[in-house]
């Protein structure tokens, strides 16, 4: 890149952190929608972060979907990461497997020579069942660890796409667009003002519980995602985002 570019994105970058109340912004170049390329940019970024940040022990909660599947293709091993365990941040949510984050978590451990547990919960079971499941000891440990770990890594995405993509039929499609929702992550559906609208139904990390020991890395780009990043922002900015020029000018136009 040209440092015409390079001092182009770091204008932006300042520009997203005061827009979205967010300590730390990192802006690569293109536009994810179009050029698949990039997601392995972003990844890249993140790659550092996690490294930077981790210590041994440390757990980290991952999220689903094509950007943390990228994710999960970009680490390679090093010594901060190899102590430390992947976890999915939430169970199942009707996503095709290859981008549930229990298969997410799995491969990125397997990627960074780390470690990994996997939450046993599936995506369509009864109250009764749910509840029992949820009482096993070996799940409620595993749900201690997911509600405080030291890093999320998680993306957001455009409401209907996600609803779609997890097969939603026309009444829940329905009833999201009734609802204003923009954004979806872990499950849950935003508004454009940033309020969640709805909850899939499953276990796992309350975004609500979040604290100021869990670091929160977003990776999201496009410029489809623009909405859905400023509405999950306004709900509870992130202390990282990491996102492309794409996305990043969008977002801009709204300032
Ligand atoms: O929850 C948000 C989605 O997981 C984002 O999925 O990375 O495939 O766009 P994506």
């Amino acid at each position: 890149p040209s440092m015409q570019n390079i001092s182009g994105r770091t204008q932006l970058e300042r520009e997203l952190q005061q827009f979205l109340h967010i300590p730390h912004v990192i802006v690569t170049s293109g536009n994810s929608d179009a050029q698949p390329w990039v997601k392995k940019e972003m990844s890249r970024a993140c790659v550092d972060e996690m490294i930077q940040t981790l210590c041994p022990e440390d757990v980290v909660a991952v999220a689903g979907g094509t950007t943390l599947a990228t994710l999960a293709e970009s680490v390679t091993p090093h010594p901060n990461l190899k102590q430390v365990t992947f976890v999915p941040a939430r169970g199942g949510l009707g996503e095709n497997v290859d981008l549930q984050s229990n298969t997410i978590s799995a491969a990125l451990a397997r990627s960074a020579n780390a470690h990994y547990r996997l939450l046993h919960v599936p995506d369509q079971v009864s109250d009764l069942a749910y509840e029992s499941l949820t009482q096993e000891p070996g799940i409620q440990e595993l749900l201690e660890l997911i509600r405080s770990p030291r890093m999320v890594l998680h993306s957001v995405g455009d409401a209907y796409t996600m609803a779609t993509r997890r097969n939603a039929d026309e009444e829940k499609l329905d009833r999201l667009k009734n609802l204003n929702a923009v954004a979806e992550s872990f499950g849950y559906y935003f508004d454009g003002k940033g309020n969640v609208v709805q909850k899939e139904k499953t276990v796992g990390l309350q975004l609500d519980e979040l604290g100021e020991r869990q670091k929160v890395v977003t990776i999201a780009g496009g410029a489809s995602k623009a909405d859905a990043i400023i509405a999950y922002m306004t709900y509870r900015p992130s202390d990282l985002l990491i996102t492309d020029e794409g996305a990043a000018e969008a977002i801009q136009s709204f300032a």
